[in-house]
C-alpha cells in the first residue's frame, strides 16, 4: 500500500545490481512513494544489464559512477539535478565490496592493497558523497540520506574481516558528517544496521548460510527482509522523521537485544542429547 511519502521528492538510488540488491526494492518503493530519482552504480555492474529493466519500471535514468571517484561523484549531482529538475531531497548509499572477502581471506592474512580498497568502496565513499552534495549544495534542506551497515561494525563476526572496520568507519562517518551538515543545512544522516539479507554482497560472505539461520532464531521477529528495509529506508527518506540524525538504527527483528533464543537453548540441548 502507498502512502505518497515522497511525493515531490527527488532523489538518488545506489547500489542495485540485480533484482535481490536491497537498492532495488528501495527504488521500487520510492516509485511506489511518489518520489523521482535517478540510478547509479560501478561502471563495471553496468555490464550486467539487469538495472536497465529497473530504471524502465522506475522511469529513471541510470547514471554510472564509481563510487571511489570524486569527479564521478560530482558527475553524478550534476547530471542528477540536470535530469530531476533541481536539487535532491534524498540519497541513498548501499554500497559495498570487499575483495578480501571475495577471496576469501582469513583476517590474520589481509591483503593490505584491498583492505584499502574495502574502506575506499564502502567507507570512504559515504564521505565523498556527502562532501560533493555539501561543496555543489545539491541536497535541500532537511534531506535526507541513508547508508546501510551491519552489525559487526560493534561485535566481532570472524568471517566479516575487514568489513567489520569499514562498517565502523561507516557509521562514524555518518554520525560526523551528521552533525555537521545538520548544522549547515538541517541535512540529516543515518545508518540502517541490517539483518543478514540474500543479495550478492551478503551471499558472498564466508558462511553467510549459518549466520543467516542463526539470525533468524535468534531475532524473535526473525531477519528482517530487504523489502522491509526498503520500507524502513523510505520513512527515513519521508518528512515523518525529520528529526532523526546521526543515528545507527538497527533494523533487525530484534536481534540486537537479544542474548540467546530459546530456539537456539533447545537447537543445543538436543545436539547434547543426540
Ligand atoms: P548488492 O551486491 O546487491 O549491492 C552492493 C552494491 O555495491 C552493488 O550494486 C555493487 O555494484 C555496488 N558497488 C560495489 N563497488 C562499487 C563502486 N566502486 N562504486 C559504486 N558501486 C559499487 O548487495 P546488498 O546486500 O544489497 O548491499 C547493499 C548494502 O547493504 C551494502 O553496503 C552491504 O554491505 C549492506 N548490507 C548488506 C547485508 C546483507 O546481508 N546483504 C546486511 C547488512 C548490510
Amino acid at each position: 500500500m502507498a502512502y505518497g511519502l515522497l511525493k515531490g521528492k527527488r532523489g538518488i538510488i545506489s547500489g542495485a545490481l540485480d533484482e535481490n540488491s536491497i537498492a532495488w526494492k528501495v527504488a521500487l518503493k520510492a516509485k511506489e512513494e511518489g518520489a523521482t530519482f535517478t540510478l547509479t552504480n560501478a561502471p563495471i555492474a553496468m555490464r550486467m544489464g539487469a538495472i536497465n529493466e529497473l530504471a524502465k519500471v522506475c522511469d529513471a535514468q541510470i547514471i554510472p559512477a564509481d563510487a571511489t571517484s570524486v569527479e564521478d561523484i560530482e558527475k553524478l549531482y550534476t547530471q542528477s539535478m540536470d535530469v530531476l529538475g533541481g536539487k535532491v531531497d534524498f540519497v541513498l548509499h548501499s554500497i559495498g565490496m570487499s575483495a578480501n572477502i571475495r577471496k576469501g581471506k582469513e583476517y590474520g592474512d589481509l591483503n593490505y592493497d584491498w583492505y584499502l580498497k574495502s574502506l575506499d568502496v564502502s567507507s570512504l565513499s559515504l564521505h565523498k558523497f556527502l562532501q560533493v552534495a555539501e561543496k555543489m549544495d545539491a541536497i535541500n534542506e532537511w534531506g535526507s540520506v541513508v547508508a546501510l551497515s551491519y552489525i559487526a561494525a560493534q561485535r566481532t563476526y570472524p568471517f566479516y574481516t575487514d568489513m567489520a572496520e569499514a562498517k565502523a568507519m561507516l557509521e562514524s562517518i555518518a554520525r560526523s558528517f551528521g552533525y555537521r551538515y545538520g548544522k549547515a543545512k538541517n541535512v540529516r544522516v543515518n545508518t540502517i544496521s541490517q539483518s543478514p539479507t540474500k543479495t550478492t554482497a551478503g551471499s558472498g560472505i564466508g558462511g553467510f548460510d549459518a549466520f543467516y539461520e542463526f539470525a533468524e532464531k535468534m531475532s524473535p521477529l526473525g531477519n528482517a527482509t530487504a523489502d522491509d528495509c526498503a520500507n524502513y529506508t523510505i520513512s527515513l527518506f519521508s518528512d515523518l522523521t525529520r528529526m532523526v540524525t546521526m543515528q545507527n538504527l538497527f533494523h533487525d527483528g530484534g536481534y540486537s537485544s537479544t542474548g540467546i533464543s530459546e530456539e537456539l537453548v533447545q537447537m543445543i540441548q538436543n545436539q547434547n542429547k543426540a
